[in-house]
Parts: structure tokens; C-alpha cells; sequence
């Protein structure tokens, strides 16, 4: 394998290099067509695979054939493996024995892990690094800055989406943050041109940079709540991929670069449609520079209870029957048998769909991804826009553990957190049955004026037990 077989610009090539290139290479467009695999609930699991084989081959190849600019191959093999193996074991064992309604959770843990990664990669490699090479500095700062905040931002994420940790909404909080981001920028221009020549102070600052950047991770996250949670998920996942991508400058290798770039634009795409979804810039999410101001207090009307019976009526004897599913029919698990009830009413010649909402439950696609579970086909999922216009022309809008995604306070209260998020316009429909265990708030913590509004009647109760009642009572009629 050691056996050179060209030369190229005075660097020799060995059968192990060239092996290693087009593992590479194979891997890379693994990754491309498991990220394409991906972008379908159907396929998603093959992708998934695919882009998993990618990432295998190329860490076994990396393993084998790796060589440093002295030309020494991997050491410390065991302790490698060891980590592999522990990663490995642990992530599957956690993965397997969690709920699905926690997944957004841990989603965001495993991003932190992701982040962890790539910052420790950069601190340690500090010590290594030609720091006459701008670009290696550089890189290796943006490293440890980029992957920090993705850690501690996530941690952040995963506790506000397991309802551990709250918002700090203080208006004070922005300019906290754009100081640390001086600050962070100040360290970084100091350790490049400042003259710094002893390395145990240069070392010293990377790790005041280390703490800085973790603070900045949490304080950044801190004030983002509500309806915007999405947004920064999707940012954060975005910051773990360009970070493993600064990783892969620092090694030259190729499959780490190439991976963190996809997941990095890959989050920057998902980032942008989260905005456009909440009709919110970046920025404005950034600096939480919206919402939080006072709610109009309006009076709340009463709220009016439906009976299964007269529910299962109403519903039959309708054309045009608009299903929103929200968060709570994933607590739920209801959604074999709201499939079982849309297609009872179909068989009974109502035309039933689904309004999606883009950031309906607590992850990018859940809905899409619940209902696939239960085999409800794609057709009868309509996105917002296009459904929203046919509202007025709807018999009944059943909304199914769905809160904020319905809340009219998006369109009509300026000091609502979710003002100006496009919501699917349930009110509008000519009759309105809401299926929720009580008058619990949603994600966004706010009260939901849907439900007191004259058209509205609840269906109080956990969304699979009623959802089963009137699977039997349609049965019955
Ligand atoms: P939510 O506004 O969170 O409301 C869910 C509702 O489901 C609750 O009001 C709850 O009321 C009800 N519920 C819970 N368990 C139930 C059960 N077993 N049976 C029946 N109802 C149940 O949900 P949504 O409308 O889907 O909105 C999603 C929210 O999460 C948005 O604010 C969004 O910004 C945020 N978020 C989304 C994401 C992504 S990427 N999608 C990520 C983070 C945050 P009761 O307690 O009264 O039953």
C-alpha cells in the first residue's frame, strides 16, 4: 500500500492515498444521495442508510490509509475504536428506548454532541498548527467559536424543548449579546494581530475564547422562545456542520469537509424556510428584536362543549372536512386512528384533507412524518397557503392537539410573541371542533381566542381516546 505510484507537485502518491481519495469520493456522493433520499418521509430512512455508509467507509478508509504531513499513519487506534464503540452503543441504546415525542429533543442533543466535537477537535489542534498559516489560524478559531456555540446553544434548545428551561425575554439581552460578539471578535483579531508570540499565552486566550463562546451559546438562545424555536433549531444544526467543516480544513480531509458543508447549507435552506414560514428575518430572531411587548386584553367569551355524538353527526353529514394536526396528536399517538376516522368519512363521500403547518409540533416535517406512520396519503396533505384560501368553503375544521399553529392572535395582537407567524385560518371555516385534553397552553405559552370564538366547540379529552370515540360513533350512524 506503501508502494508509490505518482508524483505531483513533488508529493508522492501511494495505492493507500489513492484508496483513500476515492473513498472519499464515494462517500461524498453517498452523502449527496442520502441528503436527497432524505427529502421524502418515504425515503427518508434509506437515505438515512445511505449517507450512514458514506460516514462508515469513510472513517474505516481514514483509519487504514490516513497519513500526517510527517507521513505517519493513525495511532492511538484503540482509544479511537474504544470512543467509536461507546458512541456507538450509547447512541443506539438512547435512540431506541426514547419516545417519539421527545425526538426534537434529542435531536438537539445530538447536535450539541456534534458541536462538542468540532470545538474540542479545534482547541486541541490549536497546539499543533502552523499559526504563520492565516487561513489554519483562522480556521481553527472560527472552529472553536462555532462549534462552542452550537454546544452550549443546543444544551439551551434541547432544555427549553423538554420544558426544563424557560426564556429570559429581557430587552437588555441583545445588547449583552452583541457585546459578546465584540467581544469574541476582539479575541480572535488580538490572537491573529496582535502580536502574540509566546504559545502558552496564545493557548491561554483560545481557551478564554472556549468560555466566552460557550456563555455567548447560551445567552444567544436564552432569549428565543415561543413560536421562533424553530428558527434557531434549524441555525444551530447549520453551526455544528460549518463547524465540522472547519474540522475537515484543519485535517485536509475531504469527507469531513465535505460533510460539514452539506450540513451546513443543508441548515442555512432550512433556516431560510423557517423564516419565510414564520415570516420573520434572521435577524430579527437573532436579537429577539420582536413580539414580547403586551398582549390586547380581550374579553374571552365562554367556551362550548361538543358532545362525541353530535361531533360524529356533524362531521358525516359534511362535504368539506379540514383536519390541523398539531403537537398534540403526537403526545397522542392518535394518528392511526385519525386516519381510520378521514377515511370512514371518505368512504361517506366527505372530502377530507390535512392542513400542514410548517412548524406544527416540535420538529421541521413532524406532521408530514406522523401521518406518513400511519399511511394517511400524501395527496390529502395540504400546505397552508394553498388551503388557508378554501377556509370559508370548509364545512368543519376539526383541530387535533393543535394550538399556536391556530392562534388568531398571530394576525390581530401586535404584542403577541407570535404576531406576524402565518397561522392555517381555522376561524374561518363554517364550523370549528377543537379536540384537546383542557384549556392547557401551547408551545408559545399564550391564550388562544380560537377557542372561545362563537363558531368553536371543544372535544375535551386526550386526542386518540376521543378520536377512537368517534371512529365508533360514525361506525354507528
Ligand atoms: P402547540 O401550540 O404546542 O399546542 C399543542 C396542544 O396540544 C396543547 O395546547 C395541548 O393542550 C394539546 N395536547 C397535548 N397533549 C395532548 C393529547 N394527548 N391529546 C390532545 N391534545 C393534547 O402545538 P402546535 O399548534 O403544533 O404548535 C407548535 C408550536 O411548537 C409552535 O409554537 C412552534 O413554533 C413550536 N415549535 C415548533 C418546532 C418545529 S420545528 N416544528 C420546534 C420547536 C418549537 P392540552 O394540554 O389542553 O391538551
Amino acid at each position: 500500500m506503501d508502494k508509490i505510484i505518482t508524483t505531483i507537485n513533488g508529493i508522492d502518491y501511494t495505492i493507500g492515498d489513492s484508496i483513500l481519495e476515492l473513498s472519499y469520493l464515494i462517500a461524498a456522493v453517498l452523502f449527496v444521495f442520502g441528503l436527497k433520499l432524505l427529502s421524502h418521509p418515504e425515503t427518508a430512512r434509506k437515505g438515512n442508510l445511505w449517507a450512514g455508509v458514506g460516514m462508515f467507509l469513510a472513517m474505516i478508509t481514514t483509519m487504514i490509509f490516513h497519513k500526517n504531513d510527517a507521513g505517519n499513519g493513525i495511532h492511538n487506534l484503540i482509544y479511537i475504536l474504544g470512543g467509536i464503540a461507546v458512541g456507538s452503543i450509547s447512541g443506539w441504546l438512547i435512540a431506541k428506548k426514547i419516545k417519539m415525542t421527545a425526538m426534537p429533543q434529542l435531536v438537539s442533543f445530538y447536535n450539541a454532541t456534534g458541536g462538542a466535537a468540532s470545538a474540542l477537535v479545534a482547541i486541541m489542534e490549536f497546539q499543533n498548527i502552523d499559526l504563520n498559516n492565516t487561513g489554519i489560524f483562522l480556521v481553527t478559531l472560527l472552529g472553536i467559536f462555532i462549534g462552542s456555540v452550537a454546544f452550549s446553544g443546543s444544551m439551551i434548545a434541547y432544555g427549553k424543548l423538554d420544558g426544563k428551561v424557560g426564556d429570559i425575554r429581557a430587552s437588555y439581552m441583545k445588547y449583552v449579546n452583541m457585546f459578546l460578539l465584540v467581544v469574541v471578535l476582539a479575541i480572535m483579531g488580538y490572537m491573529m494581530f496582535g502580536g502574540i508570540h509566546s504559545n502558552e499565552s496564545l493557548m491561554m486566550y483560545a481557551y478564554v475564547l472556549l468560555g466566552i463562546s460557550l456563555i455567548y451559546g447560551v445567552l444567544f438562545v436564552m432569549p428565543i422562545g415561543g413560536a421562533d424555536m424553530p428558527v434557531v433549531i434549524s441555525l444551530l444544526n447549520s453551526f455544528t456542520g460549518i463547524a465540522a467543516a472547519m474540522g475537515g480544513f484543519l485535517y485536509h480531509n475531504q469527507a469531513m469537509l465535505l460533510g460539514g458543508i452539506l450540513v451546513g447549507s443543508a441548515g442555512i435552506i432550512l433556516t431560510i424556510l423557517m423564516c419565510n414560514a414564520m415570516n420573520r428575518s434572521l435577524l430579527n430572531v437573532i436579537i429577539g428584536a420582536f413580539g414580547g411587548g403586551k398582549s390586547a386584553d380581550k374579553e374571552k367569551g365562554t367556551v362550548k362543549e361538543i358532545t362525541v355524538n353530535d361531533a360524529a353527526v356533524l362531521l358525516y353529514y359534511s362535504k368539506s372536512v379540514v383536519i390541523v394536526p398539531g403537537y398534540g396528536l403526537a403526545v397522542a399517538q392518535a394518528q392511526h386512528a385519525c386516519h381510520e376516522l378521514d377515511t370512514l368519512l371518505e368512504e361517506n363521500g366527505v372530502n377530507v384533507r390535512y392542513a400542514i403547518h410548517p412548524v406544527a409540533g416540535r420538529m421541521p416535517g413532524h406532521m408530514n412524518v406522523l401521518l406518513a406512520e400511519a399511511d394517511v396519503p400524501y395527496t390529502k396533505l395540504v400546505e397552508m397557503d394553498d388551503i388557508n384560501p378554501d377556509m370559508p368553503n370548509t364545512d368543519v375544521v376539526i383541530v387535533i392537539g393543535a394550538n399556536d399553529v391556530v392562534n388568531p392572535a398571530a394576525n390581530d395582537d401586535p404584542g403577541s410573541p407570535i404576531y406576524g407567524m402565518p397561522i392555517i385560518e381555522a376561524e374561518k371555516a363554517k364550523n370549528i371542533i377543537v379536540m384537546k385534553r383542557g384549556m392547557g397552553k401551547g408551545y408559545a405559552g399564550i391564550e388562544n381566542y380560537l377557542f372561545f370564538n362563537e363558531k368553536t366547540r371543544m372535544l375535551f379529552g386526550n386526542a386518540k381516546d376521543s378520536l377512537q370515540a368517534l371512529v365508533s360513533e360514525v361506525k354507528n350512524l
